[in-house]
């Protein structure tokens, strides 16, 4: 496929980008509803569908008018149909489908995780497969470890709250505003991260799993016995949650590394942006002889640029791919995705009859 017009809808972003084959960016737009949550201190699904509804036109119109190119350019769709809200993923999903349809085009229905994992597919320091990835947002904290063959599974996930979600609630908390982890990041930069001691959870364990309901409970109950916090105060406590998160990630990240004997070790979703995570990430990958890709940081959050990179590779892999009967799904192991996409739309084929080779 030489040009893919992608959209990622899954969430806060009404986001499309049109992408070519070489991974070069011809356009990208997104549109964040982030203002309108703040009043509610998080997610409210159905002002994000809405907003979707209204946006996904305007941002599509910005993209083209940026790569200079029109609908009829394009040789593929892409949109993230799995796992997400419903409402904001059926938005994306049925224009896409409009899209394809209209424009006689194949569509292909990409998974979110997949996107964030292949994020920086074909940037010039991201690794051959197979690697590790770390994936860590406000709705998914775990490691994937990505074969030869770009086939994902995971290897350990967390057990509780995602770490963008303990970042956010401890914000919230702190009355910081949404999402707080990048105004942590920022208040951090000028504490003392040994101020006050936060626990990590299943340090010594064997498996890959996390846990970030314990740190998030005694940084609530730390709030609640120093509010209201001075600026001073303020700055060291975010300074040590941070830490505390960013430890947790790094040394099961390392271990997984090294244990599974991967090389490489790439990172994504919105919590990859964090500060002081790449910089522990950076320094224990290089003592272990690892090599580390980080994502630039505007690739790190919820983008369709991932869904576009992703899309390329699973057309690569499977030239006939055409997924336009497919339904999104609210969850989906990324173990199911490929299952997910052979068998895409299999009832309205036996309802209504269709091409099967193309689906
Ligand atoms: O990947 P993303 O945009 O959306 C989801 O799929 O969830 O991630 C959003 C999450 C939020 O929880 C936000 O607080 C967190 O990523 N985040 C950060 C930073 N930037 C975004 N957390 C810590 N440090 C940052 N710099
Ligand atoms: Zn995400």
């Amino acid at each position: 496929m030489k040009k893919i017009f992608a959209l990622e809808t899954s969430c806060d972003d009404t986001a499309a980008a049109i992408v070519d084959q070489s991974g070069r960016v011809l356009g990208e737009a997104s549109f964040s509803k982030l203002e309108e949550y703040n009043i509610f201190g998080g997610v409210v699904p159905e002002i994000g569908s809405r907003a979707h509804i209204e946006h996904i036109l305007p941002v599509t119109k910005e993209v083209f008018r940026m790569a200079s190119l029109t609908p009829g350019d394009i040789d593929a769709i892409a949109a993230t149909f799995a796992p997400g809200l419903v409402g904001p993923l059926l938005v994306g999903a049925q224009f896409a489908k409009g899209m394809a349809q209209a424009l006689n085009i194949p569509l292909v229905a990409i998974h979110h995780i997949e996107g964030h994992i292949l994020a920086g597919h074909q940037d010039e320091n991201f690794p051959q497969a197979p690697f590790l990835a770390l994936i860590v947002s406000g709705g998914h904290t775990a490691l994937y470890g990505c074969d030869e063959n770009y086939l994902i599974t995971t290897m350990g996930e967390t057990l509780d709250d995602a770490a963008g979600e303990a970042f956010d609630k401890i914000g919230r908390a702190l009355s910081l505003g949404y999402p707080a982890g990048p105004i942590i990041d920022a208040l951090a930069k000028t504490g003392n991260k040994e101020k006050y001691s936060l626990p990590i959870a299943m340090r010594k364990e064997e498996h890959f799993n996390f846990s970030f309901s314990g740190l998030k409970t005694k940084a609530l109950e730390i709030i609640k016995k120093h509010a209201p916090f001075n600026e001073h105060d303020r700055a060291d406590f975010c300074a040590s949650t941070q830490e505390a998160i960013a430890l947790a990630l790094c040394e099961k990240s390392i271990k997984a590394a090294v244990e599974k004997k991967y090389q490489a070790l790439v990172i994504g979703g919105g919590v990859a942006a964090n500060s002081r995570l790449r910089e522990l990430l950076t320094i224990a990958c290089q003592n272990a002889g690892i090599h580390l890709y980080l994502p630039k940081k505007q690739y790190c959050t919820d983008n369709a640029v991932m869904i576009a990179k992703a899309a390329h590779l699973r057309f690569a892999e499977h030239p006939n791919s055409n997924h336009l009967f497919a339904d999104v799904l609210a969850t989906l192991p990324i173990e199911g995705i490929e299952e997910y996409r052979r068998s895409a739309g299999s009832l309205f084929i036996d309802l209504f009859g269709g091409d099967a080779e193309r689906i």
